[in-house]
């Protein structure tokens, strides 16, 4: 969507040809005015699928879906990266890799929030390997629910992320996908999908 494009072209910031900063809109301070346009645009691209939850990782996934799971009129459901007391024993958890920090974590979800037969669309911030979004898969699946489709901000298309999704038949729909970047600049893939 040329209005993402937009806004990381002026103030997102090429760390190097890997990691994008977006600390001063997306995941630090954020554009509040941005998440409402991103919601609505996730809401517009999905509406009509028959969506009843919108799921995401914490943390900075939470305002993107919120405003989409309000867009949509349906509930958030946020996925921990640990198991808290509470829920432990009646949950749904995965193992998560994430290579671009170097850890790993239980993504994980009480049974409750998750009943079985919900269709779900799952949105998050980055897309880079796409560990997270095939973890939470693999819970949706776990649950008895139907996936119906991924939404993510920003897709760092040359890493493999993408390619490992639709490998796996998930329907995925980015704001911006972004060819290469380098400190000079960054570079879109302009189709839209
Ligand atoms: P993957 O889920 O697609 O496999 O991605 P990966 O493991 O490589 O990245 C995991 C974490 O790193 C995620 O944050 C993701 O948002 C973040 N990340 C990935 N690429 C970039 C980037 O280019 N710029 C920035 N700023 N972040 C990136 P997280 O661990 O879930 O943390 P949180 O911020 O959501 O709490």
């Amino acid at each position: 969507m040329e209005f993402m494009r937009q806004r990381i072209a002026r103030d997102g910031r090429a760390l190097d040809g890997n990691i994008l900063l977006v600390d001063s809109f997306l995941n630090h301070q954020l554009d509040m005015d941005l998440m409402r346009e991103i919601g609505l645009a996730f809401a517009e691209r999905f509406q009509g699928a028959g969506i009843t939850r919108v799921v995401t990782v914490e943390s900075s996934g939470i305002a993107p879906a919120g405003m989409t799971a309000l867009a949509l009129g349906v509930p958030l459901v946020v996925f921990k990266k640990r198991a808290s007391r509470i829920t432990n024993g009646t949950v749904y958890q995965a193992n998560v890799q994430s290579f671009t920090k170097n850890t790993q974590y239980e993504m994980t979800v009480s049974t409750k929030y998750l009943p079985r037969g919900e269709r779900v669309l799952f949105i998050d911030d980055f897309l880079a390997m796409g560990e997270a979004a095939l973890g939470a898969a693999k819970i949706i699946k776990e649950a008895g629910c139907e996936l119906v489709g991924m939404g993510i901000v920003i897709e760092k298309a040359f890493q493999p992320g993408r390619k490992r999704l639709d490998d796996h038949g998930h329907e995925v729909y980015s704001l911006a996908r972004i060819r290469a970047m380098s400190p000079d600049g960054i570079e879109f893939l302009h189709e839209i999908c």
